[in-house]
């Protein structure tokens, strides 16, 4: 099935520049040379096709073992299946998500820094404080998120409860391949050039001095923007700061002598490597491989996403409602760009380490 590319742009140039280098096109955008208000706005055909994908869900059949030992169980898919196509109104998710957020689009030049050259297209939320002293803040999010991982703390940011707590203004982009920014369809697209590309936003919006909150991915692009660009990022926030467990800490842990929370610490490292990160290799090593499967069913990603997301978060209920809604951000683009963008990053971690 086809679905009509709806792209309208200020000049002929600049649309065969982003259709060339990024793609999306199951929802309306414009992405000129300077912020516009953007509503999102995906094509009812498109939602209509993945209802009927939805609904012809078919199901594996469960092995007598814990569940999430192998992935979530068979009774987690045919509940996110039956809400998806019973309840689950994407124009109303969407309202609600135009009413919530003033969000934006634009393109940004990422500079003789970079290897693409074209205008990139960007997504992001703006936020401005009415407080005169109020600081400017990027805010990265990660995998599996998107940007409203800002959600539960933007107001608390731009408005906070006395003078004595600082105010931000508050910028969340979609990282190219996410949410609404179109992915790259050329390959070398990682971190560092999103920090590029971050940093030219935050200068088109005339915050020549910035702070960055980011984790997970985004922490990675934080690492990258605040070694480029030391005037300008005055300072950083990584919520994602790995240290791993050396030999002495090993030797400490088998003999009992570690303090209880080095305990948990190594716990949840142990769990992570041998029951979570096998998403991680398979995003690094065959992302296409994996998307063609995803990108045909939404009911596969959704699942994909919400195995990571029930055993790495915490004091949050996964409603088949948020499941779906967080797999949308990816799912309406198509998973392949989040995915890929894996192994963007982890070919730079080994690249610059
Ligand atoms: C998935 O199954 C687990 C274990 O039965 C349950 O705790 C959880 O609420 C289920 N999640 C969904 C979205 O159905
Ligand atoms: C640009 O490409 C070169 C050659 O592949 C590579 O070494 C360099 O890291 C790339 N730059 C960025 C910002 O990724
Ligand atoms: C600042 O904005 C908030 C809403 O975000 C509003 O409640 C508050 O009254 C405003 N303060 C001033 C001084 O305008
Ligand atoms: C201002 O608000 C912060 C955050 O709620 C609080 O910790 C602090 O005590 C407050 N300060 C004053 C002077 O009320
Ligand atoms: C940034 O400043 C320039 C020059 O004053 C102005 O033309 C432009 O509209 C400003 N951009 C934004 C997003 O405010
Ligand atoms: C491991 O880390 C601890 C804490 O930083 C340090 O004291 C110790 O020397 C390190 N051991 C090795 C083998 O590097
Ligand atoms: C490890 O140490 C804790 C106290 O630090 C103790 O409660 C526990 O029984 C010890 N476990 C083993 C296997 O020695």
């Amino acid at each position: 099935m086809a679905f009509a590319a709806r792209w309208t742009f200020v000049a002929l140039f600049l649309a065969n520049a982003l259709t060339k280098v990024f793609a999306a096109d199951t929802f309306d955008a414009t992405y000129g040379s300077s912020p516009a208000p953007f509503k999102i706005n995906v094509h009812p055909s498109f939602i209509d096709e993945t209802i009927l994908k939805v609904s012809h869900t078919r199901y594996t059949k469960d092995v007598d073992e814990p569940v999430f030992a192998s992935g979530p169980p068979r009774h987690n898919v045919t509940t996110v299946r039956d809400y998806w196509v019973n309840h689950y109104d994407w124009f109303d998710v969407q309202d609600r998500l135009n009413a919530r957020y003033k969000q934006f689009t634009t393109s940004v030049l990422t500079g003789s820094r970079s290897n693409f050259t074209d205008p990139v297209p960007l997504h992001f939320v703006h936020h401005r404080s009415n407080r005169s002293d109020a600081i400017p803040l990027l805010f990265i999010h990660g995998w599996p998120g998107s940007f409203r991982e800002v959600n539960e703390i933007l107001d608390g940011l731009i408005n906070p409860p006395n003078a004595s707590s600082p105010a931000f203004h508050v910028v969340a982009p979609s990282i190219p391949g996410f949410g609404f920014s179109p992915a790259p369809l050329k390959s070398g697209w990682g971190a560092r050039e999103t920090g590029y590309a971050f940093h030219a936003l935050m200068q088109q919006l005339n915050y020549t001095k910035y702070v960055i909150q980011g984790g997970d991915l985004g922490a990675f692009v934080l690492q990258f923007m605040a070694a480029d660009n030391p005037d300008a990022v005055v300072s950083v926030l990584s919520n994602f700061w790995i240290i791993q467990s050396n030999a002495t800490d090993l030797q400490r842990y088998s003999a009992n002598l570690t303090t209880a929370d080095e305990n948990a610490y190594i716990t949840f490292l142990n769990l992570f490597k041998t029951q979570l990160a096998g998403y991680l290799y398979i995003q690094d090593t065959k992302p296409l491989q994996l998307a063609i499967g995803m990108t045909d069913s939404p009911v596969g990603f959704a699942m994909w996403i919400y195995n990571l997301m029930a055993g790495i978060v915490d004091h949050y209920e996964w409603t088949p409602e948020r499941i779906i809604t967080w797999s949308m951000m990816y799912y309406i683009q198509g998973p392949y760009g989040g995915m890929r963008f894996y192994k963007e990053v982890r070919r730079e971690v080994r690249q610059y380490s």
